[in-house]
């Protein structure tokens, strides 16, 4: 395992402006990597989950529109607001910086020693530390994948090849991307791969993980699972996803293994920030040296550890899944815009539009009805001319059919 060197400190350069207002200053960054230079619009990554500033542009009403384009689990919703009412954190003292009830709940949620769990600011801040702590010569992306792990990796100056599953086999990982994948990691000297399964975009569980982990050897293996703990088959049985334990127990020689997790999906709370590294106590350890203390407030260390002792309550409310997602899917299936719809185990669908479609037109003709969807064009690794779409309830599910239909008519 290569642990991060000092690094070295970035050279900043302040210019005066004189304007006929005043003075201005602008700052330089001499040494920072081409995407932090860019300016903090181009240093951001888009994402779904826009909804507030969509609302603040358009100046409508919340219940005006109706977003496909997040993936947290809307049936959690109802639940997830009735229980946070009943928690009242002491917001006057700092939270503890080792959420130790957080911690342990994480940690039998996993079934894992408390020394493999570090809870983070969301997942997001997961994989900042994961990847500042462990600072990899070279890092293998499995494509498509989450666009925070490229955006990351660029700012902290980390190399990043990308490896793309194939789209006509619904960016699954079959046999045959296992070995590639293996080929590629040999071939760049790659010594960190991430996957995540299930997979945003795509909805894809990739079941040979614990093959691909066993064929590694001095190399670390990092997994995001945000959506493990919605994930489902069509019968309502919750998905085979390895986990943590699965992948260390399978895993080579000298490869170190951690997941990252997310409670914002499966809880209904990315207003909340809380996710968390499940992993070898080595690599918590590197990540831990570089998060900031008290960045999982003491509301995120209650509602947390509460939500997972109602885990069975949410469960429960997950059970429409299935058929509200097959429901979805055939209808989408049906428009005359739609190539293909991806078999999903989550809850959000991978759609392929029919060729000559632009995913960006659709979406901003949707959004001209007030129906927000996410154009997958800008995720890492991913191929174009697809959109995601979130199962949500019936009567929203409904509408998006309707708009969807109307723009692909008028579009085809
Ligand atoms: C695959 C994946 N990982 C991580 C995250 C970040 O989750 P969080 O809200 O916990 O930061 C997301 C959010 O969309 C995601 O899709």
């Amino acid at each position: 395992m290569h642990v991060a060197e000092p690094q070295p400190r970035t050279k900043i350069e302040v210019k005066r402006i004189r304007s006929a207002q005043g003075t201005s200053m602008t700052i330089l960054y001499s040494n920072l990597p081409p995407d932090a230079k860019a300016g903090k619009q181009q240093a951001l990554a888009p994402h779904g989950g826009r909804l507030l500033a969509v609302l603040r542009r358009r100046g409508v009403s919340p219940d005006a529109i109706v977003d496909f384009s997040n993936n947290t689990d809307v049936l959690a919703e109802s639940l997830t607001d009735r229980l946070i009412k009943t928690i009242a954190p002491e917001l006057r003292h700092y939270p503890e910086t080792e959420a130790p009830a957080l911690t342990a709940a994480l940690a039998a949620h996993e079934g894992v020693d408390p020394s493999q769990i570090l809870p983070t600011h969301g997942a997001a801040e997961a994989i900042l530390v994961l990847l500042a702590g462990l600072r990899p010569r070279r890092l293998l992306l499995v494509g498509p994948i989450f666009s925070e792990y490229a955006r990351t990796a660029n700012a902290l100056g980390i190399s990043v090849e990308i490896e793309p599953l194939d789209p006509d086999e619904d960016f699954g990982l079959t046999e045959r991307a296992v070995t590639s994948i293996l080929e590629r990691i040999a071939q760049t000297n790659a010594d960190a791969v991430i996957l995540c399964s299930p997979n945003n975009p795509t909805g894809q569980v990739y079941e040979r993980l614990p093959e691909l982990a066993a064929g590694l050897t001095n190399t670390t293996l990092l997994l995001d699972q945000a959506y493990r703990d919605i994930a489902m088959d069509d019968d309502g049985r919750s998905a085979t996803v390895a986990r943590y334990t699965d992948l260390a127990a399978a895993a080579g020689d000298g490869v170190g293994v951690a997941c990252i997790g997310s409670l914002t999906k499966t809880f209904a709370c990315p207003g909340l920030r809380l996710g968390y590294v499940v992993g070898d106590a080595a690599l918590v350890d590197c990540a831990t040296g570089i998060k900031p203390p008290w960045s999982v407030t003491a509301l995120a260390q209650e509602a947390g550890t509460f939500f997972l002792e109602h885990k069975a309550e949410y469960n429960a409310t997950r059970a429409p899944l299935p058929g509200l997602r097959r429901e979805l899917a055939a209808a989408i299936s049906a428009l005359p815009g739609v190539a293909r719809v991806l078999p999903s185990m989550t809850n959000f669908l991978c759609v392929r539009l029919r060729e000559g479609l632009r995913p960006g037109d659709v979406a901003h003709a949707l959004e001209d009805r007030l129906v927000l969807v996410r154009d997958c064009d800008d995720i890492t690794g991913m191929a174009p001319g697809f959109l995601r779409i979130q199962v949500r309830t019936a009567e929203d599910n409904t509408r998006l059919i309707a708009a969807l239909g109307e723009v692909s008519r008028s579009l085809v």
